[in-house]
């Protein structure tokens, strides 16, 4: 047989170009029908959900599996399509005050390089895009826009100790997480360090959605006396969802991949091995002060901080050492609001001038 030589040196190039990263479901919250934000804020479509636009075989960033369950329903693209969007935009709000920022990119793994290394920042988007198709998909069930799910009935068996009634709609968390699990997790087929890694923070993400739901009530009597306490379990905002996964990205536990057993285990042996809801990884993060597309840094140059804080958004933390330049502009502002009969508030616009810090 003949080798043709060049063919074979070109594939070998594509084949170790393409990165575990590149293509990602989570491209989905960029051009699905929830995408864009606003100052952080997801614009949700105005009318009902329409019937997708495309069809899922056409998007080439879904794995086969996913292009199944695609196809499960008319809205479930749309629902997932809103998690991610929906965990994006909490990421963005995380990380706004950070070095690294959450920077998303117009590219199919929307977060670039950072995903190439084994970082605690990769952790977190690989958690929290996990819970926010949970986070979806469980409220969409809630709202009965999936077929083969609905509200949560097993909370009915829990005792309430005679303080309250279960009733209304409870949240099913496990739907939820199974879809999520079926969905997220279905691209981490093989067994290698990577693999185990994202497997763990998917997990971690849905675990923490589900820790995260609450009790809700409402009284009902005559005149507020609360005879009756109705109550129901319900999925918290997503921003607390966020909250908690950012508290554990700060403790995130270091661990080393152990082949020979395929498992995760403390970086050092006197680590506490990670529970179920902790981040793992196996990297220290760049200090992401200067640009390196290699590792997904465009560095803190240009960036605004914070004279006055002590914190990250500081101008010493945020800019590394390196200064800042100072600018006055000038902002326009409400101002001299009243009260103007009946009922709306009328404002005047003010200018005043501000100061604006730059790293340099
Ligand atoms: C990975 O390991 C699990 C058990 O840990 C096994 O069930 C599975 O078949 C393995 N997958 C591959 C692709 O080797
Ligand atoms: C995030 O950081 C990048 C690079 O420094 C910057 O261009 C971008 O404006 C920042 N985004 C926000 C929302 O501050």
């Amino acid at each position: 047989m003949k080798l043709d030589y060049a063919a074979l040196t070109t594939l070998i190039y594509i084949l170790t170009s393409i990165s575990p990263a590149m293509s990602q479901w989570w491209y989905l919250g960029v051009v699905g029908p929830y995408a864009g934000t606003e100052n952080g804020i997801i614009v949700r479509p105005k009318e009902a959900r329409s019937k997708r636009a495309q069809p899922c075989e056409d998007m080439p960033f879904l794995g086969a599996r996913q292009k199944e369950l695609c196809n499960q329903g008319e809205f479930i693209i749309d629902v997932i399509s809103e998690g991610a969007a929906m965990a994006i935009s909490e990421c963005l709000m995380q990380f706004k005050d950070r070095r690294w920022n959450c920077t998303t990119f117009d590219t199919t793994d929307v977060f670039g390089n950072i995903l190439s290394l084994g970082v605690r920042e990769k952790s977190f988007v690989y958690s929290i895009t996990s819970a926010g198709v949970m986070q979806a998909v469980t409220r969409a069930c809630g709202r009965g826009e999936i077929g083969n799910c609905g509200c949560d009935t097993n909370v009915y068996k829990r005792d309430t100790k005679n303080q309250f009634q279960w009733g209304g709609c409870s949240h099913n968390p496990e739907f939820g997480a199974r879809f999520a699990r079926e969905f997220v997790d279905t691209k981490e087929l093989e067994n290698n360090s990577d693999s185990k890694m994202n497997l763990w923070n998917n997990e971690a993400g849905r675990q923490t959605v589900k820790k995260k739901m609450k009790t809700l009530c409402k009284c009902h009597g005559v005149s507020a006396s609360c005879a009756v306490r109705i109550c129901w379990r319900s999925l918290s905002d997503f921003k607390e969802v966020g909250d908690a996964l950012k508290v554990s990205y700060d403790g995130a536990k270091k661990v080393r991949y152990v082949a020979r057993k395929d498992a995760l285990k403390p970086a050092q042996k006197h680590y506490a091995k990670p529970k179920k809801r902790d981040l793992v990884y196996f990297k220290e993060s760049p200090n992401f002060c200067e640009f390196d597309s290699s590792v997904g840094s465009l560095g803190t140059m240009g960036r605004q901080c914070n004279r006055t804080s002590q914190g990250l958004d500081s101008c010493s933390l945020l800019c590394c050492g390196r200064g800042f330049v100072s600018q006055i502009k000038e902002v326009e502002e409400d101002c001299n609001c009243r009260f103007a009969w009946c009922c709306k508030v009328v404002c005047d616009k003010c200018r005043r001038k501000q100061e604006f810090n730059y790293c340099k």
